[in-house]
């Protein structure tokens, strides 16, 4: 049996909260929203893997676990950028930690045999909706549309299965691994 993977870094419930407010404010006939409990921001996209190779990615994703990213939401973003077909925040890497933890993960799971690094830049965001087909795509970002600039730290490095499906695509966590943060002043 074949299995739809991803690594992703996961956000926590007050940034969830503040992309939900902005996916909202987007209109729902365009519009198809991500979940809240889905909202999260890709490093890996696996795509359709043997099940085994489910537990070598976990594996990957434990020795690549480091600092967590201090991170904040940015501007409303479209992507792909010339034709846009997800509605996202761009999210801003304070530290470059993120950047640093998405080279990380690739690598190791290039190592391991599982995924090709993507040649584009990494470009962090959190897709809060996606263009729906019907009734007439609009791909200009909704007028008067953005979120506010939360600042946060990522704490969770996780293992997802994807499965596709109706409404929208539920995402299981597999595998989770926490990211550390700054150590408590003595
Ligand atoms: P996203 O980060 O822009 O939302 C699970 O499908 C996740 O993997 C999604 O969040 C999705 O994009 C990301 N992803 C990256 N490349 C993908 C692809 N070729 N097909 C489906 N999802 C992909």
């Amino acid at each position: 049996m074949s299995v739809r993977l991803f690594c992703a870094v996961d956000l926590p419930p007050d940034v969830r909260a503040e992309l939900a407010g902005f996916r909202d404010a987007a209109d729902p006939e365009v519009w198809r929203p991500v979940a809240d409990d889905a909202l999260h921001i890709t490093l890996a996209f696996l795509g359709q893997r043997p099940e085994g190779d489910a537990a070598v990615a976990a594996g990957v994703l434990d020795a690549a676990a480091g600092p967590a990213p201090r991170l904040s939401i940015g501007g409303p973003l479209l992507l792909p950028p010339r034709r846009g077909r997800v509605l996202c925040a761009s999210i801003a890497d304070l530290d470059g930690t993120l950047a640093a933890l998405h080279t990380r993960v690739g690598e190791g799971l290039e190592a391991a045999g599982l995924y090709t690094p993507e040649l584009r830049a990494f470009r962090p965001h959190a897709t809060v909706a996606r263009l729906r087909s019907q009734p007439r795509p609009q791909r200009s970002l909704p007028p008067g549309l953005a979120p506010a600039a939360v600042e946060f730290r990522a704490e969770a490095l996780t293992l997802y299965r994807s499965h596709l499906g109706r409404p929208g695509a539920r995402y299981e966590p597999l595998h989770r691994v926490a990211l550390m943060g700054p150590r408590p002043a003595a």
